[in-house]
């Protein structure tokens, strides 16, 4: 199949190009000036404020690998797209959030994953989606800048660099394993091992409980009944549950004192939580939505 190409405007260029490059199916990218009043602007230029362009990454990605939708989704987990003109500590037109796009055809896809964003934030979202109309490299230096200068600047979080890769990784490391026991010890093992958490395990529903499931860390407790502790709440509310403190959640069940916060994410089959992916962390406010978003693919996969 052939390549597809969008312009994505997620804040300051440099994290925003590194994020994408970091997602499996994303192909080529380029930073540049889109959509802006004056030919061939310089990034002094455009830092200036006034000349209308909005950072942007020129995306090239393969359909096949990763559709569009999942890209725009991608893209929304890095953005705060209520914030007009202001991503991280970065403010200006020239750090917009827009949606560029060149091919008319994916317009349905990105008005469906942008009204679903919406209904998910509950309000009108800052992002802008309109045909590219001008889009001017910026200079060699500005390219790759991440990877060229792994301690430069940048107002994403580490960890929207870690998650890709780690799916990438799983996907190749679990490939056609049919045995969910050996899925999900390599699952806990490769999770634990890349992102560092206290706690990273399963627990499998058995008739009327969750039964502790191939883990890595120290040792747990191994029945957890139906809508008791946060296991078995989203086993119950079958959806995330992201605790930034374990003491503030009625009903914690405490494994290890050494927990401060933690996530569990419902693993389905055939429709149904078929087993929770908990994580736990020595420290408080860990996990919020980049985990939650990236862990649900990571989940899905597990089984
Ligand atoms: N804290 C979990 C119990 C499992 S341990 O974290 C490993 C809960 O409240 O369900």
């Amino acid at each position: 199949m052939t390549m597809k190409e969008i312009h994505l405007a997620g804040g300051c260029f440099w994290g925003a190009e590194h994020y994408f490059k970091s997602i499996e199916g994303v192909r080529k990218t380029e930073v540049g000036f889109a959509n802006g009043h004056l030919d061939s602007p310089t990034y002094e230029q455009v830092y200036t404020d006034t000349t209308g362009h909005a950072e942007t990454v020129h995306v090239v990605y393969d359909p096949a690998i990763l559709p569009l939708e999942e890209l725009l989704a991608d893209f929304f987990c890095a953005i705060d797209p209520l914030s007009l003109n202001k991503q991280g500590e970065d403010e200006g037109t020239r750090y917009r959030t827009g949606i560029y796009y060149s091919d008319p055809e994916d317009l349905p896809v990105i008005r469906m994953v942008y009204s679903q964003v919406e209904d998910r934030v509950g309000a009108p979202l800052a992002v802008e989606v309109c045909p590219l109309d001008y889009f001017f490299p910026a200079d060699e230096y500005h390219q790759d800048y991440l990877a060229k200068n792994p301690d430069g600047y940048c107002h994403l979080p580490l960890k929207l660099f870690r998650y890709p890769r780690l799916l990438a990784d799983m996907k190749a490391l679990l490939g056609d394993e049919g045995d969910p026991v050996a899925r999900m010890s390599n699952a806990s093992a490769l999770i634990k091992e890349r992102m560092g958490f206290f706690w990273v395990g399963y627990y499998i529903v058995r008739e009327k409980d969750l039964v502790l499931g191939p883990f890595q860390g120290p040792v747990a407790c191994m029945h957890i009944g139906y809508g008791k502790g946060v296991c078995g709440t989203a086993w119950k509310e079958a959806r995330t549950i992201v605790v930034p403190d374990v003491e503030a959640f009625p009903g914690h069940i405490a494994c290890s004192s050494q927990s401060r916060s933690e996530i569990v994410v419902p693993v389905f089959s055939e429709g149904k939580v078929a087993a929770v992916l908990d994580i736990d962390s020595a420290e408080l406010e860990t996990f919020d939505h980049v985990d939650a978003f990236w862990l649900e693919k990571i989940a899905g996969l597990s089984f």
